[in-house]
Parts: C-alpha cells; structure tokens; sequence
C-alpha cells in the first residue's frame, strides 16, 4: 500500500481542523486523496461523516487498496468512506451531486500551476450553498515563503518540474472569489503547512439528501 510519512503526522491536526469547520453531517469530496490515510483516519474520528475519495486514474488503485483494507473498520458512527473515483482536476469527471465541502491536501504545489485553476472551479461548482473548500499544505504570501524550509520545498519542486511549486494564498483566494468562495480562515498548521477555508455564498443547507 501507499504510505506517507507526512500523512501520519499531520492527519490528527488536520482532523482537528476539520472538527471545527465541518458541518455534522457532512459530505466531504476529496481531490487527490494519494494513499487514502487522511480519508481512513477522518472517517474513524468524526461521526457522520461521509468522505469520496479520489485520485487520478494512474493512481486509483491504489488508492482504492487501503480503502478496502481499512476504510471499512473502525469507521466513526455514522461515518461512512465511499469508494475512491477517477478524477483529473483537468479533465473531470467531477462527480455528481453537492457536498458540504471539498478537501485537497498536498496537491496544488504537485499539479501544474495551469491546473490550479480548475482545481478551485471544479470544487466550487461542488458546494452546496455556504459550503467550504479547504486546502492543506504549504502556501506563500504575496510572492514571499513563510518559511525558509518552504522556500527550499519550493525551489526542489520547480528544479523537478517549472510548472510545480508551492503556490501563494492571495493567488488562490482570487481564483476562490472568482468562482464565488470568499476566504473563511487561514489556519496555521504544524510543520510550516496552513489549512485555507474558503466558504460559497449562502447558509450551509444541511442534510438535504443529495450524498448518493
Ligand atoms: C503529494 S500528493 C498528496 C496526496 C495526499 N492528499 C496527501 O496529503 O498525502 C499529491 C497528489 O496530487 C494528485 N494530483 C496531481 N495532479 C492532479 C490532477 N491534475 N488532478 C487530481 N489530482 C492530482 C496526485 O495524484 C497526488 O496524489
């Protein structure tokens, strides 16, 4: 199976996180869900929750691996994680129906920048009315690292691939305004890392019965 290190170590701070943000219940769509630790370890922590995996097709099996290993054990009353589906931010499918918030840990810096863009359009086109999209990892402000250790993972990064870097969170909250998110919170997160909460127009509506 896949595992990340980094995964082990920032999932209860990000559970946390998502404790205080979430609606209960809660829909969640995750975009590039890697090794699926972050979806077995939210589904096991917080009840009702219903988590949708995904992951570029290349990497849907497995991811799909741990998924059937342990996302189904242990799952939080009321939680619930679905099996894993395809998605290219680039080229969809995005999946059917509306959730309370979409979730992408670590994926903006690994996508081509020209891929960001759809990245934030396709989660917003998501959202129920006051739902949230929450991105985890490392972001610059205003072109500038907040963190020496950011500025190297950034410079090995774009050394591997130009169209790779860490990305800057005044750049993602005017893609976010574009689409109609308006910036919620900027959490500060452990290992130089943020959670940046971006929230669509309109009160969140609750169980409307539209998780498939
Ligand atoms: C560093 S991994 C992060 C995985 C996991 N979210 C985590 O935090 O450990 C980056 C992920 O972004 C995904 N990714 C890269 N480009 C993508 C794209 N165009 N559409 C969807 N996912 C993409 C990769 O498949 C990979 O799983």
């Amino acid at each position: 199976m896949l595992f990340s290190e980094a995964c082990e170590r920032n999932k209860q701070p990000i559970a946390e996180a998502l404790e205080r943000w979430l609606p209960r219940p809660a829909r969640v769509f995750e975009v590039g869900s890697g090794s699926g630790q972050h979806a077995v370890h939210f589904t096991r922590q917080r009840e009702q929750l219903h988590w949708l995996p995904s992951e570029r097709a290349g990497q849907l099996a497995a991811l799909q691996e741990r998924i059937d290993r342990e996302g189904r054990s242990q799952q939080a009353a009321g939680s619930h994680l679905a099996d894993a589906v395809a998605l290219d931010v680039t080229t969809g499918p995005w999946p059917p129906g509306r959730f309370d918030a979409v979730f992408s840990a670590n994926t903006a810096h690994i996508m081509p920048a020209a891929a960001v863009p759809d990245l934030v359009a396709g989660a917003a086109a998501l959202l129920v009315p006051g739902g949230l999209l929450l991105l985890y990892g490392p972001f610059s402000d205003g072109g500038r690292h907040t963190a020496p250790s950011n500025a190297a993972f950034d410079a090995h990064l774009r050394s591997l691939d130009p169209a790779m870097g860490v990305r800057d969170a005044d750049w993602l909250t005017l893609l976010a305004s574009r689409h109609g998110l308006q910036p919620r919170a900027d959490l500060t997160m452990p290992a130089n890392n943020r959670l940046l909460v971006f929230a669509a127009a309109g009160d969140a509506a609750g169980d409307d019965g539209l998780w498939a």
